[in-house]
């Protein structure tokens, strides 16, 4: 084996990169097309779900359109087909960057990737018509839709791991670990949620197990492992500390399994199942806590570097989000806090601060940096990186806060036993027509990036090329608006 390391020139490590980037380059590109196509979707059916719950009368006559087929449809393509697909994609081109070595088996990543999405477009139909399985973020049935996704995910495994095979590197960063890991435990749980045939209740605690884990072992450890790698590299220095990364890895590899049961508190489990989880919640400090110190003192002394990348922005504020998000977690699955929270807006406020702040700014961030990167071009427009941004962020704000406060003063009805039920409806309902004012603004974003990144690929590329090594200090864009500087590189 070939090994490279910190004393190989930059003109050899630069080629391997530039050999790197080129064998996953249509793939990576394919895969962040067909999760902006899924994004669009989602988002569409998730502002009809929103708006129904203000003007309960709108599209009722079309049972597909009701709200207990919008939602989960709603849910599923955006996990599955906007936030996978894009996973896909990133973990593969990171994959081959850190391991310093071409892409393998890019065939079965595509082979894949088209059966994942054949199962999934399937499945969705199938919600639209009523046909499910009728466990929470395990809607799809797992006949037609499930069976193909696995397998699926199983091509799209086979070339990450293979990639990882033919390292050309000893030492393998701690971004490596969770990518590694998360195509393990992936198809894991997602077998386990889909065909472990228990009844009842128990049938409950293995759809929390799933779904938990579906957001802890896949879409955090994904985010996690980008961060890891883009915040030192846009920066260009090291991450503070190691061994924090590897106690943020093995703390959430420990704890987040255990935590599903939380789902679950005040159902019908037993005691121990539920107090373990609470306890494994709790321990959830010592990785989030571990990574965000690490992530913050890499960044002390460079927070001015914030305003002029657009991936430095949104990966540092999804990085927060996982800091912010985590700790209410931890929060809510302390029983007196999740007596209130719990069967309120809150809950669906912390699914968008983990979902949207967190995952989806991650996402944004690495199309930001890998799409330019790729195609050897410029992100044509700096002003609408800027909208984007803008309306992303004040969306997901208003969308949280609203739903946060909302949802408490919800729950603290809901608990009011002497008050009628309809006192909670009214507690809330300004808070649900507030949420739609945020789902309009995060539409807005979406058809801006969507439309921005068809006029990169429509783009001529760069008379030079583009270093892939390139990174802060040619700026492009001030998201503060105002000054633009391009001198010709992408940040
Ligand atoms: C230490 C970390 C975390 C803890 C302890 C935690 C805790 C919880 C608890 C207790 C609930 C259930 C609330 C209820 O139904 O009453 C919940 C729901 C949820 N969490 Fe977290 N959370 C954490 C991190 C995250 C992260 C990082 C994400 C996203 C990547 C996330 C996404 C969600 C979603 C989507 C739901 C709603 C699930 C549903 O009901 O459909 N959480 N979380």
């Amino acid at each position: 084996m070939t090994t490279l390391d910190t004393s190989s020139s930059p003109m050899e490590l630069r080629k391997v990169a530039a050999q790197a980037d080129e064998s996953v380059k249509q793939f990576v590109l394919g895969t962040f097309i067909i999760g902006l196509i899924w994004l669009i979707i989602g988002t569409l059916l998730g502002d009809i779900a929103s708006f129904k719950l203000h003007w309960p009368n709108l599209l009722t006559s079309s049972p597909a359109m009701t709200f207990g087929r919008v939602r989960p449809v709603h849910l599923n393509t955006l996990i599955y087909g906007w936030a996978s697909n894009v996973m896909f994609g990133i973990s593969l081109w990171l994959m081959a960057r850190l391991v310093r070595t071409p892409g393998r088996w890019i065939p079965s990543a595509w082979t894949g990737t088209l059966i994942w999405n054949l199962g999934l477009l399937a499945g969705v139909m199938g919600l639209f018509f009523g046909d499910t399985d009728g466990m929470e973020w395990l809607e799809l049935r797992r006949t037609y839709a499930d069976l193909p996704m696995i397998v699926g995910a199983a091509f799209i495994a086979a070339s990450v791991w293979r990639t990882l095979g033919a390292r050309q590197v000893h030492h393998l960063y701690v971004s490596v670990w969770y990518l590694a890991a998360s195509f393990l435990w992936f198809p894991f749980i997602f077998i386990v949620g889909n065909y472990a045939s228990q009844r009842g209740v128990e049938n409950a605690a293995v759809n929390w197990f799933y779904a938990h884990n579906a957001l802890g072992l896949w879409m955090t450890t994904v985010s996690l492992g980008a961060i890891y790698y883009l915040l030192p590299k846009i920066l260009g220095r090291p991450i503070y500390s190691y061994w924090l990364s590897l106690l943020g890895f093995w703390g959430l590899a420990f704890f987040y399994s255990l935590n599903g049961m939380h789902h679950l508190i005040g159902g019908p489990l037993p005691s121990w199942m539920i107090t373990t989880s609470i306890v494994a919640s709790v321990m959830m400090v010592i990785p989030v806590l571990s990574v965000a110190v690490n992530h913050h003192m890499t960044m002390v002394g460079r927070f001015s570097a914030l305003r002029y990348s657009p991936t430095l922005t949104f990966i540092v504020l999804g990085a927060m989000s996982y800091t912010g998000v985590s700790l209410q977690g931890v929060m809510q699955s302390v029983v007196e806090v999740n007596r209130v929270t719990h069967f309120t807006h809150w809950t669906v406020g912390h699914a968008h601060m983990g979902v949207y702040s967190f995952l989806t700014f991650i996402l944004f961030g690495v199309m930001y940096y890998v799409s330019p990167r790729l195609l050897n071009r410029e992100w044509p427009s700096a002003a609408l990186i800027r909208w984007h941004f803008w309306l992303v962020l004040v969306g997901v704000f208003l969308y949280v806060f609203g739903l946060a406060y909302g949802g408490v003063m919800q729950g603290l009805a809901l608990n009011a036993t002497e008050k009628p039920f309809s006192e909670s409806v009214a507690a809330v309902l300004p808070w649900l027509w507030v949420r739609s004012l945020a789902a309009l603004l995060l539409t807005a974003g979406h058809f801006i990036f969507a439309y921005h990144f068809y006029l990169l690929l429509k783009s001529s590329p760069a008379k030079e090329e583009l270093s892939p090594w390139h990174e802060i200090s040619p700026l492009v864009v001030d998201l503060s608006g105002g000054r633009i500087e391009s001198k010709g590189a992408t940040v």
